[in-house]
């Protein structure tokens, strides 16, 4: 393949070998446990190749990142990645295992926990899950600058409330109508949904959109105008461009082979683009944060 990396040992070092010389002189990677949900409206819209990419190229630019499979219905992050999951959360709620026998680590130097069922019984914890849960939220804000959710499809409960635990909540979209309307839903409720929750008011201001799937960066920049400009005028909702993904071909091969499209064709288009997209969600890094720590923010969306 004319994009690929001939060693596949080799490709996390490349990786940030071609990282580096993007990175600004003094870039490093900021101090801070940064959350970033990514979600959609429709499904099948490159959430998971966003979501498992971006946290391998945060990773390439020197943050340490814990990305969380949080689709409850289909979570296939893990094949994506080419691992094998060990456990779930619940386990870790339940005392049955520790994080860390959960903890998978995945391909480019992030963290991953797999399908997170359990997650969902938030709100019905018993006073020892609660405890699990704190001890294992201090534990991810102690190791980790960056915790990436790949949230569910849809508009559901569960997803808005992953999804609101963000401080940079990243709504996919492709150009296709249906997608479109999904997405502009999605940015409807999403600041609703937020605003009724201790400490998510504060966040409300990282939505961003990245559209996937375009054919050239023209056809991308149309889809943020329309988004932008419509949830400005009828929502009063301030929507961020973090840029693009191009269709590449490359995408479909990477799933196919088991491999993150940025490891096994870092110089394709889509790759690219993902790369774009991280240097974007860089700035964000390290912002002042308005609210509690992660425990608290889980659990209060659940209430
Ligand atoms: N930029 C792209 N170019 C080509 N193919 C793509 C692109 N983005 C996504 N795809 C293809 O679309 C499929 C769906 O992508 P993905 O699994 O990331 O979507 P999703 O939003 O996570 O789906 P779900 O809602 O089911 O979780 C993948 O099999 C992938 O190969
Ligand atoms: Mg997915």
């Amino acid at each position: 393949m004319a994009f690929g990396f001939s060693n596949r040992g080799d490709q996390a070092s490349r990786l940030r070998q071609l990282v580096c010389a993007d990175l600004a002189p003094g870039g490093q990677a900021a101090r801070g446990c940064h959350v970033v949900s990514i979600l959609s409206g429709k499904g099948g819209v490159g959430k998971t190749l966003l979501a498992t990419n971006l946290s391998i190229a945060m990773a390439a630019r020197g943050h340490r990142v814990i990305l969380f499979d949080m689709d409850m219905g289909l979570a296939n992050a893990d094949i994506v990645l080419g691992v094998q999951a060990r456990g779930t959360w619940s386990e870790v709620l339940k005392g049955r295992r520790r994080l860390d026998d959960v903890v998978i680590d995945a391909p480019g130097g992030i963290s991953f926990v797999p399908g997170s069922s359990g997650i969902a019984e938030l709100a019905d914890l018993s006073d020892f899950e609660r405890h699990q849960l704190m001890a294992a939220m201090a534990q991810i804000e102690s190791r980790y600058d960056v915790v990436v959710l790949d949230c569910g499809a849809g508009i559901s409960r569960n997803v808005l409330s992953f999804a609101a635990t963000g401080d940079t909540l990243l709504v996919v979209t492709t150009p296709e109508p249906t997608s479109l309307t999904d997405a502009y839903a999605t940015i409807k409720v999403l600041p609703q949904f937020m605003s009724d929750r201790p400490g998510a008011a504060a966040r409300m201001g990282g939505m961003g959109l990245v559209v996937n799937n375009a054919i050239n960066r023209r056809e991308a920049a149309e889809v943020y105008e329309r988004i932008s400009s419509v949830a400005a005028r009828f929502l009063q909702v301030g929507v961020s461009d973090y840029g693009h993904i191009l269709r590449d071909d490359y995408v479909a091969v990477a799933v196919r082979e088991r491999a993150p499209v940025l490891l096994r064709y870092p110089r394709c288009p889509a790759s690219g683009c993902i790369m774009a997209i991280a240097t974007k969600l860089s700035r964000d890094i390290g912002q002042p944060q308005a609210d509690q720590g992660l425990f608290y923010r889980f659990v209060n969306m659940f209430r």
